[in-house]
């Protein structure tokens, strides 16, 4: 039996934490879907051309650790507008979210255009200074160098084009529970997000 759990919200807000803790406590699946657009961005970086590389991605493409690097978010989110682009990876993503056992994916534009048909749709966010302190403490303990401030532009950079873009634009679904992070911590999301998925495999059993 398949059942789909669609979390999306903007960068850094915890989606990938809440997505992972989600999965591992229903024993689900669990697909970082910014990782495809990540590897897009990276090979651009590297000389290939979007369309081509969205085309052509493989799964070894997604375990670069160089994909987490705020210049490949940057590039993520430039080829996240191209309609071929995100047209290349529909395909994989609705056949992951449908596979038997449960899916979590967790993106932009899960519950929106994925899988509008999810049972379980959540949208996970938080106020950008926020999300910027988050993204700059995990860049840092990485050792990566950067300030506050730039991590705060670059975050608003990307949420401007995500939320601006004409195809698949971040915004939470119709039906989707919001999580605001701002003043939560993760224990508290992720409950939250656990207790609404239990609602809704409440209401389907009945
Ligand atoms: O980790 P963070 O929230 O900062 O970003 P991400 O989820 O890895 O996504 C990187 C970029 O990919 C985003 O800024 C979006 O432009 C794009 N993306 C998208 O367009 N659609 C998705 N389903 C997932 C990511």
């Amino acid at each position: 039996m398949s059942f789909t759990i669609a979390i999306d919200g903007p960068a850094a807000a915890g989606k990938g934490t809440v997505s992972k803790a989600v999965a591992a406590h229903f024993g689900f699946a669990h697909l970082d879907t910014g990782l495809l657009y990540r590897a897009v961005g990276a090979l651009t970086l590297k000389g290939t051309p979007a369309i081509d590389a969205a085309r052509a991605l493989v799964a070894e493409d997604l375990e670069d650790p160089a994909l987490r690097t705020p210049e490949v978010a940057d590039a993520a989110s430039k080829v996240a507008v191209i309609p071929e682009v995100r047209a290349a990876l529909v395909d994989f993503q609705r056949a992951f979210a449908r596979r038997a056992g449960g899916a979590v994916l967790d993106g932009r534009d899960i519950g929106t255009v994925i899988c509008p048909e999810a049972e379980a749709k959540l949208f996970v966010t938080a106020s950008a200074q926020v999300r910027a302190e988050r993204r700059f403490k995990e860049l840092t303990e990485r050792g990566l160098e950067t300030s506050l401030k730039a991590v705060l532009a670059d975050v608003e950079e990307r949420d401007a084009r995500d939320r601006e873009r004409a195809t698949a634009p971040l915004k939470a679904a119709e039906g989707a529970v919001v999580i605001d992070t701002s003043e939560m911590d993760i224990e508290t999301a992720v409950a939250t997000a656990i207790a609404h998925v239990d609602a809704v495999r409440g209401g389907l059993s009945k």
